[in-house]
Formats: C-alpha cells, structure tokens, sequence
C-alpha cells in the first residue's frame, strides 16, 4: 500500500508547497492509502473518492458509521464536470462566490462515485478547499479526494497534524503537516440541487453570508434538515464541556473549582477576564485559551477541548458569543460538545 510507517509525517510550507514535494503523498493516495492534510477549516482524512477500497479505510480509520457520508474535494470547479449530476445554476452561484473556500455543495451524485464515498445516499458533498497544501496535493494526486475531519469518531476535528496523531498515527499511512488551520470549524454544507440554499450544517460561511445570491430564501429551507452527520454523538473532549454566558466564564469556573474539581476555562478577552489570563492563577482553574471574537473563538475551539484533556481537567468551562456569522457555527459545536 505505501512505504511509509503508519503516522509518518511530512512537514511542507505552505506558502512554498509545490505538487513535486507532494509526488510520494500522492502516491499513497494513487495505490489507495490514507493522507492526512491541512484545509483552511481542519485537517482532513484523505483518499481516492474514486476508490471504494481507500475509502472504506478512512471509515474504519475513524470508526465512522457507514452511512455519514463523505465531503469530496476537487481543486477547481471545472472538476465537477463528471462527478456530480447538474450543477444547477445555485450552485454555480455559489462556487463563484465562494470557492476556493469553506463552503461544501451537496448535489446528485454521478456514477464515478462509489456508494460507500457518499453512504448509499443520492448525492454527494464536494468542495474546493482555500488552502495551498490541499489543492497542490489534489493535483498531484490527479484523483479527487475523499475526506472527513481526521478525527476519530465523535472527537474534536483537528486542527493542527498533531491532534491528527493523536486520534490516528496508527491509522494513517502519512499526515502533511502544514501548520495550524486558520478557520478552525468545518465547511457549510449546503444543499444546492433546487433554486435556494438549504443549510445541512453550520460553518464558518454564515447563513448570512449565503443571502447573496438567493436574498431570504435561505431560511426557508426545512427547519429539520441536517446533515447525516449531524445525528451523531460529536466534537466531545474526554471530559465534561459547560457554556457560560458571555461574561460569566470566570466566574462560573471559580465556583466550580472551589468544589475541588480541576476547571480549564477558555474565555473571552477583556475587563476583569483580561486580568485573569494574564494575571496570577486561580486555584483549581488553567485558562485553556483567550479569544477577542467568534472568529478567533473557532480557531481555538477544539484544540481548547483537546488542551483540556491533555491538562487532566475535570471540566472545560467556555464561554459563549453571540450566535451570528461564525459564532452560529461555534455556538452549534459547543452545544454537542457539551451533551458529550
Ligand atoms: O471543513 C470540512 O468540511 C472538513 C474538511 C476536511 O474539508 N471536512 C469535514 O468532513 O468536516 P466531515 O466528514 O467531518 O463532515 C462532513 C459532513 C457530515 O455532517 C456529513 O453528514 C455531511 O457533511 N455530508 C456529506 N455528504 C453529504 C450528503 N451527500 N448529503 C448531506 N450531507 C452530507
Ligand atoms: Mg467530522
């Protein structure tokens, strides 16, 4: 399958990255291994979407149920072409606004994909990720790829090659480190196959980002519909997650730590929070991560979470933002991460 030791990792620059660095990863992926790769949103789990074989690997690699499907990445939107039924004129909309970017386009799948890449459904997921070292590996490889975030089923997605390890060295024949993903929370899927947007997962693109092209329609897609994925235990750190209230992380993680308990806070920059991070410890509580926005909140979400665990906590205490633009997406993670 490949010459590489199971965990094997490739450090690359992304700014320099070239296909030719990028040739013995694509050959992992050519003779149907898995490649573990940076995106803008969270690293994802590779392998030939055109391959059955690769793919049911990445399933047993993250323990994933057989029917959540995959999101397939391409490098350009001329690499639709023969891998989806229409590209209906919404979705042509769309990839022009949005792609290269953070923004996954479910359509009816062609008969080059294999039922077990989009978990027997009709259609299937596909994106263009923003990021040098994702459409650089795509090329060279020369197959479109499969992939899921690279963590094991129902863990935190990882967001920088070692939480990659962490879930999978021995799982994945090479991981391309690229450095930390700068989005941090995983793509919008969206269902494009009629003339208006139906969201199936938040993302980082915000429903009101989406208002251009098809103005209100957007929140007139079924109030139920979901992503497969979405009915799945997800985003839970091996130990407790509680939300606060803007405002009252501190405080809430204080009470808690007087009860004994060891309390990881990540909390939001500012007033008396500010003289927390940088000030003397409180006893019982290890401040995780400090954000200033939503934006950077979901940068540092789910490596808060994995931190937590590696500090031994009992409970993670976040404090939440407002639910808009990104802060949907954040606050969507932090409610399932929280129900563990
Ligand atoms: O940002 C991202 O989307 C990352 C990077 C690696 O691209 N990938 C990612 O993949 O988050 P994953 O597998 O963790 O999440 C894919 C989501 C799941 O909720 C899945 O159910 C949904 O997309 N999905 C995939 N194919 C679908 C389809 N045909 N119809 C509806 N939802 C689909
Ligand atoms: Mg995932």
């Amino acid at each position: 399958m490949s010459a590489q030791k199971p965990g094997a990792l490739l450090r690359v620059d992304p700014a320099t990255v070239t296909a030719e660095q990028l040739a013995a990863a694509a050959e992992v992926l050519r003779s149907g291994g898995l490649v573990a790769f940076p995106t803008e949103t969270v690293y994802g789990l590779g392998a030939n979407a055109l391959d059955p074989g690769a793919v049911a690997r990445i399933f047993a690699a993250k323990r994933r149920p057989p029917d959540n499907p995959l999101i397939v990445h391409v490098a350009s939107t001329e690499d639709l072409e023969g891998l989806v039924g229409a590209v209906t004129p919404l979705a042509r909309a769309l990839a022009r606004r949005w792609w290269p970017g953070p923004l996954t386009l479910v359509l009816e799948a062609a008969p080059p994909i294999p039922a077990v890449t989009t978990g027997g459904h009709p259609t299937v997921a596909i994106r263009v990720p923003a990021h040098p070292v994702a459409l650089a590996l795509i090329e060279a490889a020369g197959v479109p790829l499969a992939a899921p975030s690279a963590n094991r089923s129902g863990r935190p997605s990882p967001t920088t090659a070692a939480h990659v390890l962490a879930d999978l060295a021995d799982d994945v024949d090479l991981v391309i480190d690229g450095g930390p993903c700068t989005v941090g929370v995983e793509s919008t899927v969206v269902d494009a196959r009629g003339d208006r947007p139906v969201v199936l997962r938040e993302g980082s693109i915000s429903r009101e980002d989406l208002l251009v092209p098809s103005a209100e329609l957007v929140r007139r897609g079924p109030p139920d519909a979901a992503a497969p994925g979405l009915r799945y235990r997800h985003y839970a750190p091996r130990c407790a997650v509680e939300v606060a209230p803007p405002g009252q992380a501190v405080a809430r993680a204080q009470e808690l730590a007087r009860n004994g308990r060891q309390i990881g806070l990540i909390t939001a920059e500012g007033g008396d929070r500010t003289a927390v991070s940088r000030g003397p410890e409180i006893p019982g509580v290890t401040v995780l991560a400090v954000f200033r926005d939503a934006q950077e909140l979901a940068q540092q979400l789910y490596g808060g979470l994995r931190a937590a665990e590696d500090a031994g906590v009992d409970v993670v205490v976040v404090e939440s933002v407002e639910p808009v633009g990104v802060g949907r997406a954040v606050m969507d993670r932090l409610r399932r991460a929280a129900q563990g």
